[in-house]
């Protein structure tokens, strides 16, 4: 029995707002046990309209409580994008622990008729554990100097040089700032015009340090629309060293944080260490405002852990779900094995999951295979690798409503990063979206789809001589 009727897309076990319009995460914080997921949002509409910070927390990254809104618009413009940290040691002023939201301030008439630009950076500030906020008196701290795009700044403490660090877009770069108190901030650097993808305009950047076996590398990601490896809006990220005033990147080629359309705008949780907590918006400026959702738009990604990998000697940053996933999972049945020139059906153990489940798989790299999602809509969605190309793929072709937008039926691919011969495949379905983490997350694709019916078929095939190994299914609910 399902309890997804027709049309019902809404997810079942990641954040979306319960009624209106959402965008980007934004000033995510942790503090005192508590997740603080705060997001672009529209109060008034299912389309993108003036921007608030929605709020919402958890204590398990899987359980949201939505809050009251946290940053109305006012006259300096709309709230845009932007981040939030601990003041521990009272840089600011606003108090010892106070939490400050640094974010742009987006299109105030009377900026843009004085001086014709439109963005420039504002902070604001909670006592109360994010329960209200404040805006300071002597916004904007940081003036825009002559730069259409100014947005959506990331700030972290960089304890080497005792300062805070500002990685903001710039239109088709970023632009460091630093800065002793989060008010008076301060030019460091410029980084990117010259490399990378530049399909569109940078976005929602993000910078922080990982290491891999005691070697410490700097992340920096940047989101562009569009210009996306698939089509539309993509997050690229480059890793590098970052001594607090420059960033010197291993690569003048981008790398891709995940190769899917539906996951953008994703920057990590601040106050968490060392562990690095990424979410990112589940949909694609191309097609945003037109998805077949009813009262609410938009969601998130599943919260992820960011981690680092080191192939044929070059870094790359791996993405899996969080740990905290793994009490909602209830595996199902014994773990199977398929061998070759044959096809598996599960579809009797799906039918049970309503839509929101988890598979897992062990495969040969030298050999193709399919794994086939369907409904009793004849609907399908098709998951696969092709060892030919080396490469990934979520085919959305023909799963569902896609008459909204002419570019969303389609094959997205994604290259096979790891060189391990044997492979391994992750997927999390949740009612319209599907999340694929391939190798240790080396190589992930996140989209949604719209299925008019809850997915309740599923068969793996492949031809070739290789088994495939620890096929196992889980279903994903909610803790009461
Ligand atoms: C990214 C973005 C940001 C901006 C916000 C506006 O999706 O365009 O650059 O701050 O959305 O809602």
């Amino acid at each position: 029995i399902s309890n997804l009727s027709a049309q019902d897309f809404r997810p079942k076990f990641h954040f979306s707002p319960k009624a209106h319009w959402m965008n980007d995460p934004n000033g995510m914080i942790y503090h005192n046990g508590v997740y603080h997921l705060f997001y672009q949002y529209y109060p008034n509409s299912t389309k993108w309209g003036p921007m608030h910070w929605g709020h919402a927390t958890s204590k398990d990254l899987f359980q949201w409580q939505e809050k009251s809104i946290a940053l109305y618009p006012d006259s300096l413009g709309m709230i845009f994008s932007g981040s939030a940290v601990l003041d521990e040691n009272n840089t600011a002023g606003f108090g010892k622990n106070a939490m400050v939201a640094i974010f742009t301030h987006h299109n105030s008439e009377i900026e843009k008729a004085k001086t014709g630009l439109h963005e420039y950076q504002s902070i604001a500030y909670s006592t109360d554990e994010g329960e209200s906020w404040k805006k300071y008196k002597g916004n904007p701290v940081l003036p825009n100097p002559g730069i259409t795009d100014f947005r959506d700044p990331k700030v972290m403490w960089f304890e080497k040089g005792k300062k805070w660090v500002m990685t903001l877009a710039t239109k088709d770069r970023v632009t460091f700032y630093s800065s002793p108190d989060l008010k008076d901030w301060k030019k460091e650097s410029d980084f990117g015009n010259n490399l990378g993808a530049h399909g569109g305009v940078w976005e929602c950047p993000d910078l922080f340090p990982l290491t891999y076996n005691g070697e410490t590398k700097w992340i920096l990601m940047v989101s562009i629309n569009p210009g996306g490896p698939n089509g539309g809006s993509a997050t690229q990220y480059f890793t590098g060293s970052f001594d607090g005033t420059t960033f010197l990147p291993d690569s003048k080629k981008e790398k891709w944080v995940d190769y899917g359309t539906d996951n953008y705008a994703g920057v990590t949780w601040s106050n968490t260490g060392k562990r690095k907590i990424f979410i990112g918006w589940m949909n694609n400026w191309q097609y945003a405002d037109l998805v077949p959702t009813k009262e609410w738009r938009g969601a998130t990604t599943l919260p992820r852990e960011l981690g680092l990998n080191k192939i044929n000697n070059e870094f790359y940053l791996t993405s899996i779900p969080v740990k905290e996933i793994t009490p909602l999972l209830t595996p199902i049945g014994k773990k199977k094995s398929l061998s070759f020139d044959k096809k598996i059906n599960l579809s009797e153990t799906v039918k049970q999951l309503n839509g929101c489940f988890k598979l897992s798989l062990t495969f040969d790299a030298s050999e193709s295979f399919s794994i086939n999602l369907g409904n009793n809509k004849g609907e399908k969605l098709m998951v696969g690798y092709d060892s030919k190309l080396n490469s990934y793929y979520i085919d959305r072709t023909e799963a569902g409503i896609s008459n909204f937008e002419k570019g969303f039926a389609k094959k997205h691919s994604a290259p096979r990063i790891s060189n391990s011969q044997t492979g391994k495949l992750d997927l999390i379905l949740d009612a319209a979206s599907i999340e694929v983490f391939a190798d240790e997350g080396i190589t992930s694709i996140t989209d949604t789809f719209f299925p008019t019916s809850p997915i309740n078929k599923l068969e793996i095939s492949k031809s070739g001589i290789k088994p495939i190994t620890d096929i196992a299914l889980s279903s994903i609910s909610l803790r009461k």
